[in-house]
């Protein structure tokens, strides 16, 4: 039975146990860290892999009309003009004005209370005035010492040992976003921060070598079509599909990976015939017909039903690594708040520790970002569709990951506290990770019941050998089998496969050449042939 715990102890748990078992640690950590930067130690190397390798086996290997591409991280900065990056990638920021913190100005919860405002502040003593104002709001209630605290620390902090506060007055507001909600402090007016990473390339640094870190995989798919197009013999609805780095200069990186300063993408651009086409070809686009996914692709498709069969392919994906429905929601964005080129953007969302927070992004942009590449490279991005007869620029629809926000979701999803009773009928909590075996960092452990038994040592690294070539094995001779089983289900290994007495045959015939199989979630074991195990793990697997 899992405890009851607050999502913040809960959020503490996993981000101990991702440093404690290996997942993920702050980076550069030996030199106290950066902020928004993050390594992942053996364990979350491996399950970042699996994410990306199960990603790309379903978006490309088990496709024909998906190809993949894997383009430079720094690209010709007009690439990133052309996109809008340079002119509207941007978040609007505040920088409180006592203690200096920064904040992204949509991000700050609306608060209501009593603002005390200042015209100023003078220090007989040293005869100096300071006419600058300031504004402190308190919640209803507090002590108006409370502000005056925060404000004479603000003129303090301008050059004045004893600031006697000027013009106090007071005044109720309502849901405002003004003010630091940890100190009440005022903020600066928002400003407008590009998030893209600035470089040189070349020896001089100057505007004319100006490059940026890709804020997205996509926009190399869009600027790379043409070459796609001709080498690979497909014909548009097709897709270009790519995971890489990803780099924002994030104004508040927050809620561990979550929001990152450096992460990975898993992008699919997928190039549909624009609408009008369809039409023409098919006498008209087909409805969407009920909830659910709308099947195999039929050439009467136009953006609508493309759309929604993406939206239907992402969260069947989702659910196939162990993600079920009900951990995700889905969030169709409404009209207002689409840019001006999309038709429609659905974000999948996964219910964190922390809040319901968006996983992965599903637009249909239309042919904004071909178009644009076309106008400013002054090259042709236009496809000449044979059956149709006709030239266009095509159309697409956009499923955009995170790598980094699916592990995390993964993680806090696999994580769980059991009471369970040992073997000695000792009752103790059982940390577990329920990941999906699919996913799961090490497939299998491997125990010999006893380390200095030779036979059981060799017999043990036979079935490790065995199964190495297939999978991850984890071998591990050291301590108590309890323990060894224990250390297993942390990491989330599904199967432990020990080595007993039975196996070397010392209690009979009948048992030779069988070991113990057990289960990570049931913990049952079962009798099975060594001769077995890869047909019974392999499937499960992979
Ligand atoms: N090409 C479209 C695009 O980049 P986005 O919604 O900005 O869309 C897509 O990003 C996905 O990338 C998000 O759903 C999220 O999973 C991931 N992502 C974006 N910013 C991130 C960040 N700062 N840290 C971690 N993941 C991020």
């Amino acid at each position: 039975m899992s405890q009851p715990v607050t999502s913040n102890e809960r959020m503490e748990k996993i981000v101990s146990l991702c440093k404690r078992r290996g997942f993920i640690f702050q980076s550069s950590e030996v030199y106290g860290g950066i902020n928004g930067f993050w390594d992942y130690g053996p364990m979350g190397a491996e399950l970042k892999r699996n994410i990306k390798d199960l990603w790309w086996r379903s978006m490309t290997k088990l496709r024909e009309d998906v190809v993949g591409l894997e383009a430079s991280i720094i690209m010709h900065p007009s690439i990133w003009k052309a996109s809008g990056h340079v002119e509207t990638f941007a978040d609007p920021m505040v920088d409180c004005l006592l203690t200096k913190k920064r904040f992204r100005a949509d991000q700050i919860d609306a608060q209501s209370g009593i603002a005390y405002f200042y015209e100023g502040a003078s220090d007989d003593g040293a005869g100096k005035t300071i006419n600058e104002s300031f504004s402190v709001l308190l919640a209803a209630g507090k002590p108006p010492e409370s502000a005056r605290k925060v404000a004479t620390q603000f003129y303090r902090q301008r050059g004045m040992a004893e600031p006697i506060l000027q013009g106090e007055r007071t005044e109720k507001v309502e849901n405002t976003t003004r003010y630091n909600p940890e100190n009440g402090a005022l903020l600066t007016e928002p400003r407008q921060f590009n998030l893209m990473f600035k470089t040189y390339v070349g020896a001089t640094e100057s505007e004319d070598s100006v490059a940026y870190l890709r804020p997205e995989t996509a926009q190399a798919i869009f600027a790379q079509f043409k070459n796609v197009l001709d080498v690979s013999r497909q014909k548009v609805p097709f897709g270009i599909a790519q995971a890489g780095k990803a780099f924002r200069n994030e104004i508040n990186p927050r809620n561990f990976t979550f929001r990152s300063r450096e992460f990975e993408q898993m992008e699919l651009e997928f190039f549909i015939k624009p609408d009008e086409v369809v039409e023409k070809q098919c006498g008209a686009t087909a409805k969407l017909e009920g909830e659910g996914h709308p099947g195999e692709p039929q050439p009467n498709w136009g953006w609508e039903v493309w759309h929604k069969y993406w939206v239907e392919e992402r969260i069947n994906w989702y659910e196939s690594i162990g993600l079920s429905r009900d951990t995700l929601e889905e969030y169709w964005q409404k009209p207002e708040e689409l840019a001006h080129y999309a038709k429609a953007c659905v974000d999948i969302l996964f219910k964190f520790p922390f809040g319901t927070q968006e996983l992965e992004g599903i637009a249909a942009r239309g042919n904004f970002d071909l178009s644009q590449h076309q106008k400013h490279s002054g090259k042709s991005m236009e496809y000449f569709d044979q059956e149709a007869g006709e030239k266009y620029v095509p159309h697409v629809i956009e499923p955009s990951a995170g790598a980094d926000r699916l592990l995390l979701a993964l993680v806090c999803n696999a994580f769980d506290e059991e009471e369970v009773v040992d073997e000695k009928g000792k009752a103790e909590t059982r940390v577990v990770m329920h990941f999906n075996p699919k996913i799961a960092p090490i497939k299998v452990g491997v125990f010999p019941l006893l380390r200095n038994k030779p036979e059981l040592v060799k017999k043990a690294k036979e079935v490790r050998d065995l199964l190495r070539p297939y999978m991850n094995v984890f071998y591990d001779d050291a301590g108590a089998i309890g323990r060894r089983y224990r250390r297993q289900d942390e990491v989330g290994t599904p199967f432990g496969v020990t080595i007993d007495f039975d196996t070397i045959g010392e209690n009979g015939p009948e048992l030779e050449g069988t070991v113990t199989l057990r289960d990570r979630d049931s913990m049952k074991q079962e009798r099975v042939k060594i001769s077995d195990l890869l047909g019974i793990i392999l499937p499960q697997v992979q």
